[in-house]
């Protein structure tokens, strides 16, 4: 065992309570006991429709539900027969009910200055972003948006990004968020499947201080469709946000143009409960990304209540004494969505945002915007933190974090010595962590601690959200015994949960539902491998499916090795994920080059930018190999385990052929296990 693991499995049996609210400078944890949690989880499972119904009362309607739930597996309506509006939720009702002047967004952009000061920085009050949605809604309803016509939005961290996503939230057109490092292929994928009419976007963004051409990429993918004979774009809205020189062409508006003309007076559209809200593309095991189908009344509800008792948020009127929480996701992805903006307005504690990088111009970026803004509540991923624990403790010691109350990570395991290092380092030894599990698919926070009420254990993210019927087991439906691992899967519908997959139901059945069955009942099957230890808590133990998580974004290894095999080099790939230090995991992939291409330092190159421009940077591969050959099983699959742990060292490659790695030779030696 090494020196490494031996620390880990220290860390990971120590336990830690949540401190009294003062430790923290908290008010008061609005959950403040396991058993008051254990109370309320058990309500929410015995009876699961009084409790969603009492949470829903604190919502607006247009008109109230005539049912809870109907649950017709895997068909879940929640709040039947409601009308509501996700956006008069998040914004009209808190300028209705007095709150016109209090922030809602705060934001810092680049370019910073040496100091690491921001030159360009913004607070809008719910008014201003009233008065900016309802201007934005009625510039998309000039250009013949309407009612359930999807628009794709692929914008940098401004606050036009959740300006436009309240927008189309107002008048009923499910938007598709597009993460801005995506290259334009894949926004031509994505626009293509979802025949999105519109396209909302910026000159640029801005990246350690070099301009993302977004509405360049934007250009190309239109050409791209063009190419393809499906292109269903009729304009292009673009916000004017670097003064990047930038092609105006005939389906170009301008945003700013078109804004200053736009009245301020536009309703909010009354939906109902289960239409559309929006759809975001993320990736599965097959190349191609799948839409996942959110609806308007249950994931308003479950985000907001989740964001509510994880994060502890507390508006200034209810003692919440100046509360500022800040997420530094992107809203490209399902965090950003769900805990930058949806689950986080309707809560009125301002939503910090941000544009660049953690480490421009200074690793100390994020510590003094904490700073600056006396953020309490903090949201990162382990990626970011184990990126700061190598930069150095000098950084977040150079800034004072005493504003802090409660540490958040998401979107992949943390390692414990990442998890101490964020307790000690930025939460001064004492501000609970909470290590929040969920999906895209699941639309919010489903394992998580709460921070006042939850013991936690380094690398676990222990104990269900309420209304989270969650087990360990086999296929069968089975529950796993303590430490056993077994599938994560869900027994009853929860109000968040996604409706589908874009145009493609056989592909929601059998990803989701079709793993796990008992009694005929599926169950919902989240692709992940999981334990519980004695105390019931979870622990995520990786993927059951061809995804990885890389840096805490989603990726298919088959896009990668679709991308790597449209190359004229490439004759066959296979991708995988290897252990990272930073990023959690990398990606491996396996070659083997076309004839005439030799294998060398130059096609490496090749190659990844070709990824890059196929998917984007962030898929770009850590490590290519090439080999003569896969090693394959005798039913001819690519021995995948082989090919990890070849990836990860574990295996050595015994002969070379030329330039060319020769890894059927080492499937010789494998065993057969991988049939
Ligand atoms: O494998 C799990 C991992 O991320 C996957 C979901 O990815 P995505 O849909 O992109 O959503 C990420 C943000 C919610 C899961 O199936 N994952 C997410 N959070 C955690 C996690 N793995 C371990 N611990 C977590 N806290």
């Amino acid at each position: 065992m090494s020196k490494n693991s031996i620390e880990s499995t220290l860390h990971e049996n120590r336990i830690f309570n949540p401190p009294a609210p003062s430790e923290v400078g908290a008010s008061e944890w609005l959950i403040s006991s396991l058993d008051q949690y254990q109370e309320m989880y058990d309500r929410s499972i015995a009876d699961p429709e009084s409790f969603w119904s009492g949470v829903a009362e604190d919502f607006h309607w247009f008109k109230k539900w005539d049912s809870v739930l109907e649950w017709n597996a895997p068909e879940a309506k929640w709040f039947n027969g409601g009308k509501t509006n996700v956006c008069y939720n998040c914004v009209d009702r808190q300028v209705d009910n007095g709150y016109g002047d209090e922030p809602a967004i705060i934001w810092e952009g680049e370019p910073v200055d040496d100091s690491g000061a921001p030159l360009d920085q913004r607070t809008l009050t719910y008014k201003d972003l009233q008065t900016e949605v309802t201007k934005l809604a009625n510039v998309l309803k000039s250009k013949g948006i309407k009612k359930g016509d999807i628009v794709t939005i692929y914008m940098g961290m401004v606050p036009e990004l959740a300006i436009a996503m309240l927008a189309c939230a107002r008048i009923g057109a499910p938007h598709s968020v597009i993460f801005g490092g995506f290259s334009a292929q894949a926004i031509a994928d994505r626009v293509g499947d979802a025949n999105s009419k519109m396209i909302i976007t910026c000159d640029g963004s801005w990246r350690r201080g070099k301009v993302v051409p977004l509405k360049n990429n934007v250009d190309e993918a239109i050409q791209l469709m063009k190419d393809n004979g499906n292109q269903p774009v009729e304009h292009v809205l673009c916000f004017g946000r670097c003064h990047n020189d930038i092609k105006w062409g005939e389906l170009d508006r301008c945003w700013n143009e078109e804004m200053e003309k736009a009245s301020d007076e536009c309703p909010c559209e009354e939906l109902d409960s289960e239409d559309m809200l929006f759809l975001l593309y993320t990736s599965g095991s097959t190349g191609k990304p799948k839409g996942i189908v959110h609806t308007n009344a249950g994931y308003m509800i479950y985000t907001a209540l989740t964001a509510k008792y994880t994060f502890n948020l507390i508006p200034n009127d209810q003692g919440g004494q100046n509360q500022v929480y800040w997420c530094t996701a992107d809203c490209g992805w399902i965090t950003g969505h769900s805990y930058i903006v949806y689950g986080i307005l309707p809560n009125r504690v301002p939503s910090l945002m941000f544009e660049g990088g953690p480490d421009y111009p200074t690793a100390a970026r994020f510590w003094q915007i904490v700073e600056r803004h006396k953020v309490t509540q903090f949201y990162t991923a382990p990626t970011a933190i184990r990126a700061f624990m190598k930069w150095g403790d000098e950084h977040p010691e150079s800034c004072d974090l005493n504003s802090l109350q409660v540490l958040g990570t998401v979107g992949e395991p943390i390692n414990p010595e990442a998890w101490m290092w964020y307790r000690n380092k930025i939460g001064r030894g004492i501000c609970p962590i909470v290590d929040t599990y969920w999906q895209t698919e699941t639309g919010g926070q489903i394992i998580t601690p709460l921070p006042g009420a939850t013991p936690t254990k380094p690398g676990s993210c222990t104990l269900p959200f309420f209304g989270i019927d969650a087990i360990v087991c086999d296929e069968a439906g089975n529950e796993a015994g303590v430490n056993q691992g077994g599938l994560m899967a869900i027994r009853k519908p929860w109000p968040s949960m996604l409706r589908g997959v874009y145009g493609d139901r056989q592909r929601f059945i059998e990803t989701y539902w079709s793993t796990v069955a008992k009694d005929g009942e599926p169950y919902y099957a989240a692709g992940d491998n999981t334990r519980r230890d004695e105390m019931g808590n979870f622990w995520i133990m990786g993927r059951t499916d061809d995804v990885i998580n890389v840096s805490g974004h989603r990726l298919g290894t088959m896009e990668v090795e679709s991308a790597l095999v449209a190359h004229e080099s490439v004759v066959e790939a296979a991708v995988v994920g290897m252990p990272h230090e930073i990023k959690g995991t990398g990606i491996a992939a396996f070659v083997t080059p076309a004839p005439g291409f030799d294998g060398g330092d130059e096609l490496i190159q090749t190659l990844r930018a070709h990824v890059a421009e196929e998917i984007g940077a962030i898929a770009k591969p850590d490590m290519i190999r090439f080999t003569a050959a896969l090693p394959k099983t005798r039913s001819g699959k690519i021995m995948r385990r082989l090919l990890r742990s070849i990836a990860a060292g574990d295996t050595e490659i015994t002969q070379d052929i030329t330039t060319l790695e020769d890894l059927s030779v080492v499937a010789k030696l494998a065993s057969s296990d991988e049939e």
